[in-house]
């Protein structure tokens, strides 16, 4: 297929034109009508709690998988000026030129770099959104050729969040571990060389947002998911009892999410939630999901300490997480369109 425009610059050349390809189906539009009831909430997991073994909280997280497969952590020590850092590194970023941020294009076979999701047909609607996909660990896989090198800081504000992204990763997967009756290394062993990948996200105004979505709505292939956004802007929904959860951000809060590697080796215990991101009229949004990816070696079907304390037939196969990619993809694989699965 062929690439697609930058929304951005669509929206900054004509804001009051939305081509039918935006457009989305009415079923698939973001009508008030299909919410839940604005008083739920998605579970608030104090991250010091769980980092001193405090068996209630680590309860709490156990719930937050099973029920909700989102939760949104607090406490979790990361300073705040990494996180101002990290957002000012991606508005930095999409506030440059065309020209100079075309010049970080995704290359063909690639999932590094800056455009929009993977387009599979030319029928496909399309998302209210540009991207930067970066990957960030282990430090091999960094290509330096698509860190702008023109932004002040935006190396060591990466590298920076990304750090500290890392750290409450482990600490997730260590409480996780246990509660799956492992040990705490259990999770961490089982993804093999365990991989970090951005996506920095751009959502523009929209003049008609009831029309079109930032995010169609999909789950995600990695383990675990961590997002930053934006403090005042409710944008991200979840799938919850048939209807759509508006997640409202804590300030400074990470939310996380269960993928779908997660919910094989839970055997479904856990759920890899299908989720989707709306836009509004008055305020540019931005976001930066950060995936835990498994190595493609490292099998995601349902653990035996799972299996064993739980009443539950094996849900799923044993997989390869790399036939797991192909797979969701009928057979088709390339560098972007694992990016169109790990959005
Ligand atoms: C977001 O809220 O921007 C993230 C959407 C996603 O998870 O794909
Ligand atoms: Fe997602």
């Amino acid at each position: 297929s062929l690439p697609v425009p930058s929304v951005q610059e669509m929206v900054r050349n004509d804001s009051k034109t939305i081509p039918e390809r935006y457009i989305q189906k009415h079923e698939e539009r973001p009508l008030d009508s299909q919410m839940c009831q604005v008083s739920f909430e998605i579970p608030i997991i104090n991250f010091s709690l769980l980092a001193n073994g405090d068996e209630e909280e680590r309860g709490k997280l156990d719930f937050a998988c099973k029920e909700w497969g989102f939760f949104q952590i607090i406490d979790h020590g990361v300073a705040d000026e990494v996180l101002t850092k990290m957002k000012a590194a991606v508005e930095a970023f999409f506030a440059l030129p065309l020209v100079e941020k075309q010049k970080y294009a995704m290359a063909a076979n690639d999932l590094q770099g800056y455009g929009q999701g993977y387009v599979v047909s030319d029928q496909q609607k399309l998302d209210w959104n540009d991207l930067m996909f970066l990957m960030t660990l282990p430090n091999k896989y960094r290509n330096f050729k698509y860190w702008p090198t023109t932004i002040p800081g935006f190396k060591e504000a990466v590298e920076q969040y990304s750090e500290q992204i890392q750290k409450l990763t482990c600490e997730i997967f260590a409480n996780l571990s246990i509660l799956m009756g492992m040990e705490r290394n259990g999770l961490e062993e089982l993804h093999g060389e365990m991989k970090q990948g951005m996506r920095l996200n751009y959502y523009p105004t929209c003049f008609k947002p009831e029309l079109v979505l930032g995010v169609s709505p999909h789950s995600d292939a990695s383990s675990i998911t961590l997002l930053l956004q934006d403090d005042d802007i409710t944008a991200l929904q979840i799938k919850h009892d048939g209807g759509w959860v508006p997640v409202k951000p804590i300030p400074n809060a990470i939310v996380v999410n269960m993928g779908d590697a997660m919910e094989g080796w839970s055997n479904g215990m856990y759920k890899s939630i299908e989720h989707r991101a709306v836009t509004n009229a008055m305020k540019p949004r931005i976001s930066v999901a950060t995936f835990v990816i498994p190595a493609e070696e490292a099998e995601i079907g349902p653990l035996e300490p799972v299996l064993q304390n739980s009443c539950s037939p094996k849900m799923y196969k044993n997989v390869k997480y790399v036939d797991y990619l192909r797979y969701t993809l009928g057979g088709k694989m390339d560098g972007k369109s694992s990016l169109q699965l790990l959005k």
